[in-house]
């Protein structure tokens, strides 16, 4: 059974390994190298008290984990959050991708936070799903958004309003 905790500074090995083979499957994200265990449990500790970061456990292992993190730096953005979420290959397609934005979105209404947004690359449907399927809506596609391998790519932005800002 999928249980959702907070994620802490110790689950940055299991963080690490997940989110390394989503880049390595060039599905998410422009980045292409690997990230190291320690930049990814430094990361944890400055967000700490600001940006909610939870992991997914299937019988106490971790299969999938998802983070909020900085939008801008000026004062009145400071409501806006971005979010990622990154699920283990062999685990993709059983809802552990849905319970981890599920959770995350809870934590950061009670953070006070008013928006999430998300950059995803069009052709990743799973994510353009869950996206859906948790509320997003699709603001618009940024063209040749940077390379990737040197290949141009388009950036989908999406958002949902949450907290007192998605009560109209
Ligand atoms: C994108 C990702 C996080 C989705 O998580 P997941 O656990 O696989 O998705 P879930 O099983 O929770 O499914 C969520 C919804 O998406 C749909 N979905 C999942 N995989 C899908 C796929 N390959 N194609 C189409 N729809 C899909 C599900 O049917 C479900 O829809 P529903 O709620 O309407 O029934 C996961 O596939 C992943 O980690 N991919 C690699 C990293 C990545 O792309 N991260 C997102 C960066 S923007």
């Amino acid at each position: 059974m999928l249980q959702v905790r907070g994620a802490a500074p110790e689950d940055a090995g299991e963080i690490t390994r997940i989110y390394n083979q989503g880049i390595e499957d060039r599905l998410a994200t422009f980045q292409t190298e690997p990230r190291p265990v320690a930049e990814v449990a430094a990361v944890l500790r400055q967000r700490a008290n600001r940006y909610p970061a939870v992991v997914v456990e299937d019988g106490g292992r971790v299969v999938a984990w998802a983070w909020a993190s900085p939008y801008r730096e000026r004062p009145w953005y400071q409501g806006i959050a971005e979010y990622s979420v990154y699920v283990e290959r062999g685990e993709r397609g059983r809802g552990a991708g849905r319970a981890a934005v599920a959770e995350l979105i809870g934590r950061c209404e009670a953070a006070g936070f008013h928006k999430l947004v998300a950059r995803v690359f069009p052709e990743n449907e799973a994510s353009r799903a869950l996206c859906r399927s948790m509320g997003f809506r699709e603001v618009g596609v940024y063209r040749r958004h940077a390379r990737l391998d040197g290949r141009w790519r388009d950036c989908l932005i999406v958002e949902r309003l949450i907290g007192a800002a998605a009560g109209g």
